[in-house]
């Protein structure tokens, strides 16, 4: 049994875990792991890495991952999408693990469906914006990121009477704005999912002013549409699978908040720093888990699934309903978030 992995797509916390758990449970039953450097590039390049268990020694508390990573996109050129299967044929691979978000579990999805590529996905990303799983790992790590830097800003935003907006990740799912915005009591907090209503939230803000809070707190996704300028990116350019780069949102509402409410606000793009860094516990576990179900379905030579979580059960779902379509947010977390900025006045 000679099983090839590769993590492509944005890096994120967690992704070393999987590394390790698959190849310690695929050594443990006799067979070897092979490590495919950067994503698909790797199995298009024939770039490899031998993984003995020894070599995911330590990696759990890592942060990225020891293979690297890209956005290539095999199905962008034919020819690479032969290289491929032709490579997985030469690379002699019994199965590869593909650990990636829904482009490059898409890749895995369509390279099982049109060649019988023995396939297994795990699911990643810090935007928790994956069918089929209850959550991905990373999120976890990427809020917790996202509640420790506004706890920060949330003291000067306090001593300056300052209104503080702060602009998260999460592409075209609110998931991190609104998770991370409950966790640090936001003032208002704007996403993807939900119409952009300036005068809601500057009422919000001078409401909040008026009962005694001096200081304000805003939390908007990247992917959030402002009514006039809709979605603000900051390159136009499309990577290999079609996505332009977002943000930016985060300076252009606090310019709007300071002009309408004449409060000094000030904005924070917390970037790249969300996907950075040591995985949480939650997410080194919830990895292990998938990295385990992983190499099971491998071992029981059940391709074309991708390990889940569903409630507290790790389960085996077709890699094809992941990637299916995106799933946005749960619009009840944000009924919840609601509660503190609703559209009523508060009775007095
Ligand atoms: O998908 C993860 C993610 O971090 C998104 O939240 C973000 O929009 C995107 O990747 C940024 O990608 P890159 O690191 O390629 O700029």
């Amino acid at each position: 049994m000679h099983v090839g992995l590769l993590t492509g797509g944005g890096d994120c916390p967690g992704l070393n875990a999987v590394i390790r758990a698959v190849v310690r449970k695929i050594t443990n039953a006799g067979g070897d792991c092979l490590g495919l450097l950067e994503g698909w590039r790797g199995l298009i390049e024939m770039n490899t890495r031998p993984l003995p268990a020894l070599e995911t020694d330590g990696i759990i508390a890592r942060g990225g991952t020891i293979l690297g990573s890209s956005r290539t996109n095999p199905y962008k050129q034919p020819a690479d999408v032969q290289r491929c299967v032709d490579n997985f044929r030469d690379l002699g691979l019994t199965a590869l693990v593909a650990i990636g978000g829904d482009d490059t579990l898409g890749v895995a999805s369509k390279l099982y469906a049109e060649f019988g590529l023995p396939l297994v996905g795990v699911p990643k990303t810090i935007d928790n914006d994956l069918m089929a799983t209850d959550f991905t790992f990373g999120f976890d790590t990427a809020i917790n990121i996202v509640m420790e830097a506004v706890d920060r800003l949330r003291t000067t935003a306090e001593s300056h009477r300052r209104i503080m907006v702060v602009e998260t990740m999460g592409r075209h799912a609110g998931w991190i704005a609104c998770l991370s915005g409950i966790a640090v009591a936001a003032d208002y907090i704007l996403v993807p999912e939900v119409p952009v209503n300036l005068d809601h939230m500057c009422s919000v803000l001078q409401r909040r002013r008026a009962e005694g809070k001096m200081y304000g707190l805003v939390v908007v996704s990247e992917g959030a549409k402002l009514p006039e300028s809709g979605l603000i990116t900051s390159d136009v350019h499309t990577d290999e699978f079609g996505h332009v780069q977002l943000g930016g949102i985060g300076e252009v509402v606090a310019d709007l908040i300071q002009n309408r409410v004449k409060i000094e606000t000030r904005s924070v793009t917390l970037g790249h720093l969300q996907r950075g860094g040591p995985p949480s516990a939650y997410d080194r576990v919830l990895a292990t888990r998938f990295g385990i179900k992983a190499a099971e379905l491998v071992l029981e030579g059940k391709f074309g699934m991708m390990s889940a979580l569903k409630g507290n059960d790790i389960q085996a779902v077709p890699l094809k309903d992941a990637v299916a379509k995106q799933k946005i947010l749960d619009m009840r977390y944000y009924e919840e978030a609601k509660a503190f900025f609703p559209e009523e006045e508060p009775k007095k």
